[in-house]
């Protein structure tokens, strides 16, 4: 590759297409993505792993729904699942939220029209509502003294409910129907019927609503380690015991897990075999793209909440160590294995000019992620491969380049920072070699310094805490 420093090399776009050495994996990775397969990367670490299932979220088309749970008034311990795409939410939002019929005050009976306060009770005018006392004859609107119809006043203490006036009518069928007069906030009156009072009822209770999984999220969620309410979701804990008044309604401590959160998106699981019990709940999941929310603490008052079939139509990418196979249940693997693939990721490659130029692009790539550190010069892309071979050879003992490029990585990095510091236009090799020489781990300086006191009597700990270092 002809370049003089890594400014001069181009990057792909595609985040598939910068992953280096890989190209098994990085092809059935497509395939994932276009089919929604899932993927278990058995690989070293710093192989690259997260980052193909970075890659592989990122070519995924944006989420297409949105899931929420809403107050169910009948039985608030089931709180009612609601599920719509872009379309649905924007007519819901355009949607009429108003309900009845609007009338002018001349057109509702004179005794709606008095309680209501347009209609004076003495000489009949009609007049807002604001007006206490009447503009024609200067009569109270409010004095029911001569009112036939005694008790039935307006509702003023409510001012939620608002000003509103019941009766009943014979309609065409010859039936009585009740009906609901309004005074509304804008003064005017509408008529509600009880097939109207009925839908504002449910347009009311859809506005109790929490969504937890929103449109625009990211495709890609990670988990890490055994939290089982992280992974599942949960119902919080209410310390009021759901109590109408002063405690939270059930379906606002509904919780969302990841396996909900990654719906039409990328569910990594890093480091698969210490999900330990939670791998079952993961296989139910994967089989029925569906998982119940519950309150996960058995001594909690969310215990008694559940909303069923949330939807969990994830691609599962799993992560692990190669001597961690054994420990990942078998139902699972086969899971994987049945709708989706196992890569076994490469820990080295060939020594080639071809390959030498892929690690010059990685080193420009990984100047270009941390967009703090300058671009390296060819000399100093040199001694990256030169040590991408050393490593090679010390744990692979084979002779060829590391793929083990998160080593790779920290010491382009730290060589940056000692350029960054110098105010160096440039990478050059002396930074990469202070940098090779800070990275290596306190044993390994230990070892340097002291040679064989230390190395003899710490054999057996330097290679244990050399295996650490690696897996960290
Ligand atoms: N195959 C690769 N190609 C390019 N860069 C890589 C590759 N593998 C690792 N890296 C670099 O090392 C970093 C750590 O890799 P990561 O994907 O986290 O490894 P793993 O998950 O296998 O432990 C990445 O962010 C990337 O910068
Ligand atoms: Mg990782």
């Amino acid at each position: 590759m002809d370049f003089e420093t890594t400014a001069d090399i181009r990057i792909p776009k595609n985040p598939l297409e910068r992953v280096i050495g890989q190209d098994e994996a990085v092809r059935i990775s497509r395939i994932v993505a276009k089919q929604k397969r899932h993927l278990l990367l058995v690989g070293a670490p710093g192989t690259g792993k997260s980052m193909i299932a970075r890659a592989i979220a990122s070519i995924l088309p944006p989420p297409t729904l949105e899931v929420s749970v809403l107050h169910n008034p009948e039985r608030p311990e089931r709180p009612v699942l609601s599920i719509r795409n872009f379309e649905m939410l924007k007519r819901e939002f355009q949607e009429e939220k108003s309900f009845g019929t609007p009338l002018h005050p001349y057109e509702v009976p004179e005794f709606v029209a008095e309680k209501l306060g347009f209609r004076c009770r003495r000489c009949g005018e009609l007049s807002t509502p604001r007006l206490l006392y009447c503009p024609s004859c200067g009569a109270d609107k409010a004095d029911r003294g001569t009112a036939p119809f005694g008790n039935l006043v307006p509702n003023q203490q409510n001012k939620k409910e608002g000003i509103a006036v019941q009766a009943t009518r014979l309609g065409e069928d010859g039936k009585q129907e009740t009906l609901l007069y309004e005074r509304t906030e804008t003064d005017g009156i509408i008529v509600l019927t009880v097939e109207d009072l009925k839908k504002r009822k449910a347009a009311e209770a859809k506005k109790l609503r929490k969504i937890i999984v929103p449109l625009t999220r990211s495709t890609f969620v990670q988990v890490v380690g055994n939290n089982e309410t992280e992974l599942l979701g949960d119902v919080r804990h209410d310390p009021y015991g759901s109590h109408p008044e002063i405690g939270t309604p059930a379906y606002q401590r509904v919780v969302a897990g990841a396996l909900h959160e990654s719906h039409e998106g990328v569910l990594y699981i890093d480091e698969m075999t210490t999900l330990g019990d939670s791998q079952k709940f993961l296989l139910t999941a994967m089989q029925e793209k569906k998982f119940p929310i519950t309150g996960r603490n058995p001594n909690s008052a969310g215990s008694i909440v559940r909303v069923e079939n949330v939807p969990c139509d994830f691609i599962l990418v799993g992560a692990m160590n190669i001597n961690d196979l054994p420990s990942l249940s078998p139902a699972l693997r086969s899971r994987i294995r049945g709708s989706g693939y196992e890569i076994v990721l490469n820990t080295y490659i060939e020594d080639t000019p071809e390959n030498q130029e892929k690690m010059a692009s990685f080193v420009a790539q990984e100047i270009q992620n941390d967009a703090r550190i300058p671009h390296a010069s060819k000399k100093a892309v040199d001694l990256i491969i030169e040590e991408s071979r050393k490593i090679c050879k010390s744990t692979e003992n084979k002779s060829g380049l590391t793929l083990r490029l998160r080593t790779l990585s920290g010491i382009i990095r730290l060589a940056g920072d000692f350029a960054s510091v110098e105010e160096a236009s440039l990478i050059e090799p002396t930074h990469i070699q202070l940098a090779i020489k800070q990275s290596k781990s306190a044993e390994e300086q230990l070892e340097e310094k002291y040679g064989n006191i230390w190395s003899a009597g710490m054999a057996d700990y330097g290679a244990r805490a050399k295996k650490g270092a690696e897996t960290a």
